[in-house]
């Protein structure tokens, strides 16, 4: 069995984080996003490869991930001419591959057992599955109505309010077999959302609701990635460094320096070889990646910190999220909703916002 990441998109709402860094390699605390997605999908080890479908810097995605070795699956890359659509996408990777494939949006959190959806699958001879997660506001994904034997009714893509008639969504895992992609045509923009789902409706096929009702969420916002920190840090979700450790646990990093009278308050994250001088501040629900400085007397609270990005003496982060390589300078204050991208600097003395 296969696997396809759909990794395509520009990552718009992430920007500026996502200007040089596509949306699947964005860190969550030191390791790649979508090593989270490779995490889950190794439940299933009748997989073997993942298929990343990309379009959007894929030079970048390539230098960072390479074969899989670090994701523990083998990967192959499969790079668009040009942004083909979700559905036009998935058909584009899944070129030649006549088994059933295992389909993942490239920026969903969860720890849903992988396993369940493909018994669900292979029981009801569905010709395709889709993972189901109910939230508040339905109207930014897409609304799915289900019959009470669980089979897909309606797909309706980004609802207005009076569309909106149940709370489960697309939670943007889908098993699909092959046989089905003979309607979208190729090298053509094409949805998986808008077209091939309501098409399967509409033509009355066996299209199957798996609802898993745990932990999920779309990390392509800001406040959603700050978010997904957030909840891995009180374990909300079952992922990543904090799974299995003492609510509260400061992680530290092989090789961080941090001076006696400095305060430290978990949960929060010090990657590899930070500094954190004598009288500084981290408070709970901050991160920071590898190599970053944090100045004497400095304080950084609930804030999301990229590798390398020195925060100098006196100098304050409060509810921000900057990237790597940034110079915050002396009593300088990065504020709430703040997002700097990469090597951006605020002088001496600076604040943002008013
Ligand atoms: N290869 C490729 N080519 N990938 C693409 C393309 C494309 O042209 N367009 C989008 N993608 C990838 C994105 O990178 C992302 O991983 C995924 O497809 C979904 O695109 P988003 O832009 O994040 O869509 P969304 O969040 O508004 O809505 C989708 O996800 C929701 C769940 O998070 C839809 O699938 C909704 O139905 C769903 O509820
Ligand atoms: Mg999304």
């Amino acid at each position: 069995m296969k696997a396809v990441i759909l990794a395509g998109g520009s990552g718009t709402r992430l920007r500026p984080l996502t200007l040089d860094l596509p949306k699947p390699i964005v860190p969550i605390f030191d390791r790649p996003f979508l090593y989270y997605q490779t995490d889950l999908l190794r439940q299933i080890p009748e997989i073997d490869e993942v298929i990343l479908s990309l379009n959007y810097r894929p030079d970048r995605i390539e230098a960072r991930v390479g074969d899989g070795t670090d994701a523990g699956v083998p990967l192959r890359y499969v790079v668009e001419p040009d942004p083909l659509g979700t559905g036009g996408a998935i058909k584009y990777a899944a070129a030649g591959i006549d088994d059933t494939l295992l389909v993942f949006n490239g920026d969903v959190l969860t720890s849903i057992d992988l396993q369940a959806v493909v018994r669900r699958h292979r029981e009801r001879e569905a010709r395709a599955t889709i993972v189901l997660t109910p939230v508040d506001d339905p109207s930014v994904y897409g609304l799915v109505e289900t019959d009470d034997d669980g089979n897909v009714r309606r797909f309706l893509e980004k609802p207005s309010p009076d569309q909106i008639t149940c709370d489960t969504i697309n939670a943007g895992i889908y098993i699909l077999e092959p046989e089905t992609f003979d309607r979208i045509p190729d090298g053509t923009k094409w949805s998986i959302e808008r077209q091939y789902f309501p098409s399967l409706v509409d033509r009355g096929e066996t299209f199957v609701a798996y609802v898993d009702r745990g932990y999920w969420l779309d990390i392509g916002t800001p406040e959603s990635y700050v978010r997904a920190h957030r909840d891995l840090m009180a374990q909300r979700c079952a992922a990543g460094p904090f799974m299995g450790r003492p609510l509260g646990t400061v992680y530290r990093g092989a090789g961080c320096r941090i001076a006696e009278d400095a305060e430290i308050t978990g949960p929060c994250f010090l990657g590899t070889g930070c500094v954190v001088e004598e009288g500084a501040r981290i408070g709970a629900e901050s991160v920071l990646g590898p190599g970053c400085t944090i100045g004497p007397g400095a304080v950084v609270e609930r804030s999301i910190i990229w590798r390398d990005t020195v925060v100098d003496r006196h100098a304050v982060v409060r509810d921000a999220v900057l990237g790597e390589r940034c110079h915050i300078e002396h009593h300088a204050e990065v504020g709430p909703g703040t997002v700097l991208g990469n090597r951006s600097t605020l002088t001496a003395h600076s604040r943002t916002p008013l």
